[in-house]
């Protein structure tokens, strides 16, 4: 069996109001479009049709699937017709055509195939996906005759008063034979309130020829539309509930999910805790048994298992196991530390390797490091690493101390195990086991407060 199967993306999306294209806002972080890849990744001969700002919409479509301009949008029945004349959809033979909206993200790559399994079991010349919901505002609604088979789908704008009322909607997922469409795609005309050439006419038409029509019913979720910002948010809100569940389900602990913000390709170990108003953005892992937030963004960073991150902020960055955060660190691009690494109370740290074991524990800056293991980073020290016009590298070499508020003009090495007094400022490569101070000599001066306090009394 051959099937083909097309995604309509070439609208403008007006009723968003937005200058981006429709297909390429987002929900859980993941653009639209996306979403629909993901779930038809499996699928043979796929077609996108684009047409508004189609060199941006086209970055987003993968190798796998081919690209069909539809250079005016005269509606859903006009995208189905520049398919048909398109020569590179034509070069193979179809025995079936998958049709899917590409605004309709939370549909499952089961329920398509339950369709196309049905109407290919039960020769049915369209089957397509309906849901009963509670509003049927701005979909199709799916008109019954009185022996209850489909004769039509009606728009809203067309929509009578009494057809206005009817719950079951068209989810604009259809399976059509090859070869109804290509015999009477060309029948169809835009004699409507819109002058859109209106995929949905099909569905009469077949009603009108006696052809086997049967329709798929999915969930109300399942086959959500975006037209408008008030159904994308709608749809977040869906989507995020959904994305939280499967991960309750693995085995992942929510104290409040209402304050969960976790993107689509989030991957969250068995075992961890989620705190209140946490958000793991963007392609991060979170490995098994980590305790994460509260208040806490993370954003495309792997963390490791038993790892703590508290109040604090990630960004592009990794560590191994057993890494305790925060409270208030913030990891900037490019941190990578090893296991049983510590980065604490109002540190920072920027494009650097810490090793394993090694300690920034409060108040740091290290940027630009290559920090071996074991190193211990006091109090106020930090990394010099910018002189107004480069960025110089600090290399700090296994087990070495680095003392309280200590500065380290890079480029710079300290050596193994080497000692760096509080207070210095660092200017010169430090051996191996050597201590390293640079401060002036302490001076006391006895009796110097009484003294001061005689001489204010005698005036
Ligand atoms: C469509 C259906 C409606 C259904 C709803 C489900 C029609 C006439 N109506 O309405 O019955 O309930 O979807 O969500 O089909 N597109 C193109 N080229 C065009 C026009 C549209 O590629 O010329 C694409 C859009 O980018 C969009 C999809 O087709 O991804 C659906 O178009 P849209 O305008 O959103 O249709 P709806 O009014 O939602
Ligand atoms: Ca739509």
């Amino acid at each position: 069996m051959n099937i083909a199967t097309i995604v309509l993306s070439a609208g403008k999306g007006t009723r968003m109001n937005s200058e981006i294209p429709k297909v390429l806002h987002k929900v859980l972080g993941k653009e639209i479009i996306l979403w629909t890849t993901d779930t038809i990744k499996n699928f043979q001969n796929k077609f996108f049709v684009i047409g508004h700002k189609h060199q941006l919409v086209a970055e987003y479509i993968l190798d796998d699937s081919d690209v069909i301009i539809q250079e005016q949008q005269l509606g859903t029945g006009h995208a189905l017709l520049v398919v048909f004349n398109d020569q590179g959809f034509l070069s193979k033979a179809y025995d079936y055509v998958l049709v899917i909206p590409g605004d309709v993200p939370l549909m499952e790559e089961e329920t398509l195939n339950r369709l196309v399994s049905n109407v290919v079991a039960h020769e049915a010349t369209i089957g397509f996906i309906v849901a009963s919901v509670d509003n049927p505002f701005g979909y199709g609604r799916v008109i019954l005759d009185k022996y209850n088979n489909v004769s039509r789908i009606v728009e809203e704008r067309e929509a009578s008063e009494e057809e206005k009322e009817i719950n079951l909607i068209n989810s604009g997922i259809y399976c059509f034979k090859y070869d109804f469409i290509a015999n009477h795609i060309g029948q169809l005309r835009d004699k409507n309130e819109q002058h859109e050439f209106y995929l949905t006419d099909l569905v009469e038409l077949a009603f009108t020829k006696k052809q086997k029509i049967l329709v798929e019913e999915s969930s109300e979720v399942s086959i959500m539309g975006i037209n408008s910002m008030d159904q994308l948010h709608n749809l977040e809100r869906e989507a995020r509930d959904g994305v939280i569940n499967k991960h309750i389900d693995n085995g992942v602990y929510f104290q409040d999910a209402t304050t969960a913000y976790i993107d689509k390709d989030v991957v969250i170990g068995t075992g961890t805790k989620i705190l209140a108003n946490t958000h793991l953005l963007g392609k991060t892992v979170i490995g098994e048994n980590c305790n994460i937030g509260p208040n806490t963004m993370i954003s495309d960073s792997d963390i490791g298992p038993r790892s703590t991150v508290i109040y604090s902020v990630v960004t592009e960055s990794s560590m191994k196991q057993e890494v305790q955060i925060g409270p208030y660190a913030h990891l900037r691009p490019g941190s990578n530390l090893g296991k049983n690494v510590k980065v604490g109370a109002f540190a920072e740290t920027k494009k650097s390797n810490i090793g394993d074991g090694s300690k920034v524990p409060h108040l740091a800056y290290i940027g630009d490091g290559e920090i071996e293991k074991n190193v211990n980073f006091s109090a106020g020290a930090i990394t010099v690493n910018y002189d107004g016009e480069n960025k110089n590298k600090t290399v700090i070499k296994e087990g070495a101390f680095i003392g309280s508020d200590v500065m380290l003009i890079a480029p710079i090495t300290i050596g193994k195990g080497a000692f760096i007094g509080a207070g210095s400022v660092v200017t010169k490569d430090v051996p191996s086991k050597a201590l390293a101070v640079e401060r002036s000599e302490q001076k006391n001066i006895e009796g110097y407060v009484d003294r001061k306090k005689n001489k204010k009394d005698k005036k």
